[in-house]
């Protein structure tokens, strides 16, 4: 077994229909099927170094704007159950040196431990030289308990296939990312970090008596976002987003106990999209375990929109992202 080094780069990715909800918290299994889109400026970069001498895994993040620091509590846990699920497939204890970097504000609003979990595995796996399938490396990657993590795995637009069992839970690419030329432009109207994890609440998504309801629904939005995405049919994805984040909030806030995500600059984005629409300038909002609002639109559209969005006294800076790749390892290593 060769121990080596290896660095990866994987995107965040914005989901138009949810994961929410785990069924089986162990292995990160989802009640329900979900599709993304890959961002491709929100990117997290991650060598892996396995090292004989060392006792114990060394974690360091460096995140956007911030000082290097080492890893502690319950991330540095993640990260070190995550390395032993890679260490347990190839069969040995060996150590690593772990260094990732975002290179978007971590309170974006925008899922950071997505990139973060889908680099982190996958460098894992080609340091330890692990041959994987995509396949497997998305199965991997969602065990890790960053369940949208195995959507970073595959390029452009993703489809999270769920047959409730561990190997049939795993990410595919349904278009590459130059299929269509779409935009999230992500109006950050609270910069704070949130106080509930969506860890947590993924564990009491079924306590709200609206989540059948949730779960009956989902499967039809599913193929309206596959249709919308195979025929660039911006309208229909649209209706499609806001249908399903209205969904999984009534969920959170219905949930025991539940969780408001959003504030009054996340109705105040609603709205605005709502009269801009009126006025012939097509945004849809989306909004995941935060109150920041993702705006899915034309990428002709994004700078109207940004210019718009800046605008409003209630959102404090955006980031516009196309569609981009899902992960890749890196040969010429940044981090020497
Ligand atoms: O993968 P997690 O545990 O970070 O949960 C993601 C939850 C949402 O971002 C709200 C929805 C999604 O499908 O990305």
């Amino acid at each position: 077994m060769a121990a080596g080094r290896a660095t990866a780069i994987a995107p965040a990715n914005i989901a138009f229909v949810k994961y929410w909800g785990v069924q089986d918290a162990a292995l990160t299994l989802p009640y329900n099927e979900s599709i993304s889109m890959n961002l491709d400026r929100c990117l997290t970069t991650t060598t892996v170094q396995f090292d004989g001498r060392l006792d114990a895994d060394e974690v360091v993040l460096k995140l956007h704007g911030q000082a290097e620091q080492p890893a502690r509590g319950r991330p540095l846990e993640r990260v070190i159950a995550q390395l032993d699920r890679v260490r347990a497939l190839a069969a040995t204890q060996i150590r690593a040196r772990v260094h990732s970097t975002n290179n978007f504000p971590s309170d974006a609003g925008i899922a950071s431990s997505a990139a973060a979990f889908a680099a982190l595995t996958t460098a894992a796996v080609a340091a330890l030289g692990l041959t994987l399938s995509e396949q497997e490396l998305s199965v991997l990657t969602r065990r890790s308990g960053s369940g949208s993590a195995c959507r970073s795995i595959p390029t452009g637009f993703v489809h999270w296939r769920n047959d409730h069992t561990d190997g049939g839970s795993y990410a595919v690419s349904v278009a590459p990312p130059e299929h269509w030329a779409l935009a999230d432009v992500v109006a950050v109207v609270d910069p704070g970090v949130k106080s509930v994890t969506s860890a947590d609440n993924h564990r009491l998504a079924a306590t709200s008596p609206y989540f059948a309801v949730r779960l009956q629904e989902v499967s039809g939005r599913i193929q309206q976002a596959l249709t919308a995405i195979r025929d660039h049919d911006l309208g229909q994805l649209g209706a499609v987003c806001e249908a399903d984040a209205v969904s999984m909030h009534v969920v959170a806030m219905t949930a025991q106990p539940p969780t408001f995500y959003w504030n009054a600059g996340t109705l105040a984005v609603i709205h605005a999209l709502r009269q801009w629409r009126n006025e012939g300038l097509f945004g849809y909002f989306t909004i995941d375990a935060g109150p920041n609002v993702h705006v899915i639109c034309a990428q002709a559209d994004a700078a109207e929109l940004e210019h718009r969005l800046q605008a409003l006294p209630e959102v404090q800076f955006t980031i516009a992202n196309g569609p981009g790749p899902g992960v890749r390892i890196v040969v010429d290593e940044p981090h020497a």
